[in-house]
């Protein structure tokens, strides 16, 4: 296994993966454009993970000075539960820390039985505006 940065040519894979996972509701925030413009943004980590020479799963978030949160993570679903999606929530909290996180959240749309493995505890519940545009009117 091995985790390394985003780079825009995985784009197409990271979509297969999150096709696979059903997780493929919203391109204009999770497809190829989106991710090149996660890519560029400073705030973000966005990582991915290889196995048997492929693209097998990824991971992503922002750091805002203070605090940290992972807003996706999709693993292959031939590649789930062999520790890989662990392995990346390690990594991107790693990351996290050395820039200076001292807490980490994630955004759960689905089950939070794997969050809860990894070491999340259940605190609060996230509201969501999607488009941002119900909140401007
Ligand atoms: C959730 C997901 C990222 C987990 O990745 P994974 O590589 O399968 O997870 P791991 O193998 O590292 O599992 C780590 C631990 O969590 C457990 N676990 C994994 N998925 C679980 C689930 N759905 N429910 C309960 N426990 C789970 C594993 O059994 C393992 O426990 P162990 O250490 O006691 O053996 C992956 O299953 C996935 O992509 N699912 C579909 C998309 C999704 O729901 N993404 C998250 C929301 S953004």
């Amino acid at each position: 296994m091995r985790i390394r940065d985003f780079v825009p040519s995985d784009a197409q894979q990271l979509v297969e993966i999150l096709k696979a996972n059903q997780q493929y509701g919203h391109p204009e925030i999770d497809g190829p454009e989106a991710m090149s413009k996660v890519h560029q943004c400073r705030a973000a980590e966005f990582l991915v993970v290889e196995e048997d020479y492929r693209v097998v799963g990824f991971i992503r978030g922002v750091y805002d000075g203070s605090r940290a949160i992972i807003h996706i993570a999709s693993v292959h679903p031939d590649y789930q539960r062999r520790g890989i999606g662990r392995a990346l929530v390690r990594e991107i909290a790693e990351r996290f820390k050395q820039r200076g996180a001292s807490s980490l959240a994630v955004t759960v749309p689905g089950e939070l039985g794997f969050w809860k493995k990894v070491g999340f505890r259940q605190t609060t519940r996230i509201m969501f505006a999607y488009p941002i545009d119900d909140i401007l009117g």
